[in-house]
């Protein structure tokens, strides 16, 4: 992961869209969406972009997508690098390192997750107020470059506090709007905070493991997020997360846990995730 190779990946991203990028959303499983709604978009192939891997799993794009929303420029990562298919933790975060010598202070990542308590319901969205990084790896091991970050970053608060508030204020903002418009019968509250536990997989979990997290103080329960979470804190950006929960933690129900229903989950969510996501970027960018 070293510096040279971001700052020519990053040169090469400056020449198909020479523009000062505020914010980069990386996007989740089924997420994708959200890239639809960018103006004058600029779509960069992954394989295109020098030392960036492959993406390889179904329903990741692997592209890009640089555009503009609500009077600014961001980068949307459509499509992720995960660790369970199986790339080097650093091929996994380079993107992230990429987007911190472009500049960008701000990256807004989303993630497919499964609840590990049983008051979530399918469809939901969780604010990431903090993780617990069960990978098994700190995508920081190994030499320390200095131009990236800090040997020993402080990781006490991994998600900023300020964006969460702004989250949760267009959050109750998009609840009451669905509420009076008759989409939404109860006014349900669309974001609820947590803590995103993160595991290597590709293997969903067992019940025992999810009684596990529960006992540990986590929500939900991932297969990404937090090393890319680590490496943008570690360069000095400002996080924020948030997961739509596609399905309850094995075990909670009878039912299995199927990839496709996963998918088809995020799909279904992903209007409401999108509006959500757009508001968000909005209030961002006029601070
Ligand atoms: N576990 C882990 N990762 C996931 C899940 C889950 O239940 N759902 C979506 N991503």
């Amino acid at each position: 992961m070293n510096y040279e190779n971001a700052v020519e990946a990053a040169d090469y991203i400056k020449s198909k869209a020479d523009k000062k990028i505020s914010i980069v959303l990386v996007l989740g499983s089924g997420l994708g969406a959200f890239a639809d709604e960018l103006e004058k978009a600029v779509a960069i192939p992954y394989e295109d972009i020098p030392h960036f891997a492959v993406s390889t799993v179904e329903g990741h794009a692997g592209k890009l997508v640089i555009g503009d929303i609500g009077g600014i420029t961001v980068a949307v990562q459509q499509g992720r690098f995960h660790y369970y298919e199986g790339y080097e933790i650093g091929e996994v975060v380079f993107p992230l390192r990429v987007f911190g010598v472009l500049g960008i202070e701000t990256a807004i990542l989303t993630n497919a997750a499964g609840s590990v308590i049983t008051s979530f319901k399918q469809g939901r969205l969780m604010l990431i107020r903090d993780h617990i990084n069960m990978m098994g790896v700190s995508p920081l091991r190994g030499e320390n470059d200095d131009r990236f970050g800090p040997r020993f970053p402080d990781m006490t608060a991994v998600y900023d506090v300020r964006l969460q508030q702004i989250a949760i204020e267009e959050a109750q903002a998009l609840s009451q709007e669905r509420h009076e418009q008759g989409i939404d019968k109860k006014l349900t509250p669309i974001l609820r905070r947590g803590v995103y536990c993160a595991l290597s997989g590709p293997n969903y979990e067992t019940p025992a493991e999810i009684r596990m997290l529960r006992m540990l103080g986590a929500t939900a329960v991932g297969m990404s997020t937090v090393p890319e979470a680590i490496v943008a804190r570690h360069q000095g950006m400002r996080v924020l997360g948030i997961s739509c929960i596609t399905n309850l933690g094995a075990g909670i129900t009878n039912e299995i846990i199927d990839h496709e229903e996963v998918m088809e989950m995020g799909r279904i969510v992903g209007g409401k995730f999108k509006t959500l996501l757009a508001r968000i970027v909005g209030r961002i960018s006029g601070q």
